[in-house]
């Protein structure tokens, strides 16, 4: 049985114009007004509603051994929260630890994925380790269809690569054609300035900004952006979130360095006073790179609107008050990370599109075709257009509401963004066709999210 989506106001990343989508067989058969169904094709009233294609997530975090604790997280659960929020994709990065076997850590990422995910989902492979070994196991988890790697520059000792193994996984990544995803902040520079801080008797989570200051973020994002220009490769810099930053990454671009630029949900609308808020209210916005001062609010934003700031993704990563707690006695021991799956489309639509002249094309850019095209999912993803897969989310732009732990549907105790309005919420989420999520509800069928195999975007 069909399904069809009717008179609504169908907004893609290039076009606006009212009318029907048509879903037959998991894919979108087509789209216009007044279309002619066959008898029993189930309708879904889109009137006076906005219809998007399904928002992509290209940086979360579900499964997640990290400093000394897992994520508070699981994929059923995850995946749940995102579709309610409008997000039928996310993309998870796949992190083994400098001391762990990358297949190995590749096949236990899949299989935690599978057939828990009720959405669909990708991985971006994490290099965190460069050997004799190194270049078979990419090459066979790249011809599995996982055509984006990871690499850190920071955390040093556990997820961080060196410049030696940074040259070498762009060498290859350029040869494969996949593109370089990385957090760019120095790892050596966080190291000693947390050290000084500790010992000078500063331990509270307002010191983790002044460990990692904007300047040491603005060079591991020069010195990423200089390795992908020497090796030929294409980068992707994650969780952009300051001013010097972004002019380093602009910098790279106008030298025609192929280099793509994200930022993350919480750098958009949060400042660094969360952060120094006292005790477990503080450590709840503990993240890297840290929430900033305000003056760098308006320049991501701007950035985002012109297209510099190209996609915009959570980096969800969820720690519980009692993991957060951890860092008691000292900040570096905080595990870093913030929830945000659910409300990264509400969020952004509302702070963006209705309060912030945050044009509502962009606005779908960046938070689906974009990340699309860059990880090789378009235009079956991000995409509505006959034989794209039919994700689609019919989007109210009526409902008024507001962020709250108490009513969010991830597992974790706090919410980060609380208390924060929302002028507006997915009505109606489909994944290949199937009705996931109405109105803040999940209603679908848990564990039908596919893992999607890609193909290497370009090889040398
Ligand atoms: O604080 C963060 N961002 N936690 C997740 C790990 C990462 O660096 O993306
Ligand atoms: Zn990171
Ligand atoms: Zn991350």
């Amino acid at each position: 049985m069909g399904l069809l989506i009717k008179g609504g106001e169908i907004v893609t990343a290039e076009t606006r114009l009212r009318g029907d989508i048509f879903i037959e067989d998991e894919t979108i058969s087509a789209i216009g007004p007044g279309l002619a169904v066959p008898p029993g094709t189930e309708v879904i009233d889109a009137a006076g509603k906005l219809v998007f294609p399904g928002f992509i997530d290209p940086h979360v975090h579900i499964h997640l051994p990290f400093m000394g604790t897992f994520a508070k997280e699981n994929h059923a659960a995850a995946s749940a929260a995102a579709l309610i929020g409008g997000t039928t994709t996310f993309v998870e990065m796949c992190c083994p630890s400098r001391k762990d076997d990358a297949l190995e850590t590749y096949h236990t990422w899949k299989q935690k994925a599978e057939g828990n995910c009720a959405c669909d989902y990708a991985f971006h492979m994490g290099v965190t380790r460069y050997d004799d070994k190194t270049e078979a196991q990419l090459t066979e988890i790249v011809k599995d269809g996982t055509t984006s790697f990871k690499i850190f520059l920071s955390y040093k000792n556990f997820f961080g690569v060196d410049d030696e193994e940074m040259f070498h996984t762009l060498k290859l990544a350029a040869k494969l054609g996949v593109i370089t995803t990385a957090h760019c902040e120095n790892a050596e520079l966080v190291g000693q300035l947390q050290q000084l801080l500790l010992a000078e008797g500063k331990t509270g989570p307002e010191w983790h900004e002044p460990s990692r200051p904007e300047a040491v973020e603005a060079e591991g994002t020069t010195r990423f952006a200089t390795f992908v220009e020497q090796t030929g490769a294409t980068g992707y810099v994650v969780h952009l979130s300051c001013a010097p930053a972004l002019r380093a990454a602009v910098d790279a671009k106008m030298r025609g360095v192929k280099l793509h630029i994200e930022s993350v949900l919480p750098h958009f609308l949060l400042d660094k006073s969360y952060a120094e808020r006292t005790g477990v209210e503080g450590m709840k916005h503990i993240m890297s790179p840290p929430l900033r001062d305000k003056r760098n609010l308006p320049v991501l934003w701007n950035a985002l609107k012109s297209g510099l700031i190209e996609s915009v993704g959570t980096d969800h990563c969820p720690f519980d008050k009692e993991q957060k707690l951890m860092g008691a006695k000292a900040f570096t021991q905080i595990p870093n990370g913030i929830p945000g799956i659910e409300d990264r489309v509400n969020l952004m639509y509302t702070y963006g599109v209705k309060r912030g002249g945050l044009d509502i094309h962009r606005f779908v850019d960046a938070l689906s075709t974009r990340a699309a095209k860059l990880f090789g999912l378009y235009p079956r993803k991000g995409s509505i257009s006959v034989g794209a897969d039919a994700d689609l989310v019919v989007y109210d732009t009526s409902y008024r509401g507001k962020i709250s732990a108490a009513t969010q549907h991830g597992i974790n105790d706090y919410n980060g963004f609380e208390g924060f309005e929302i002028e507006g919420r997915p009505s109606v989420v489909t994944v290949r066709g199937k009705v996931q999520a109405r109105d803040g509800a999940f209603v679908g069928k848990p564990g039908i999210g596919r893992l999607l195999r890609r193909e290497p975007q370009r090889k040398e």
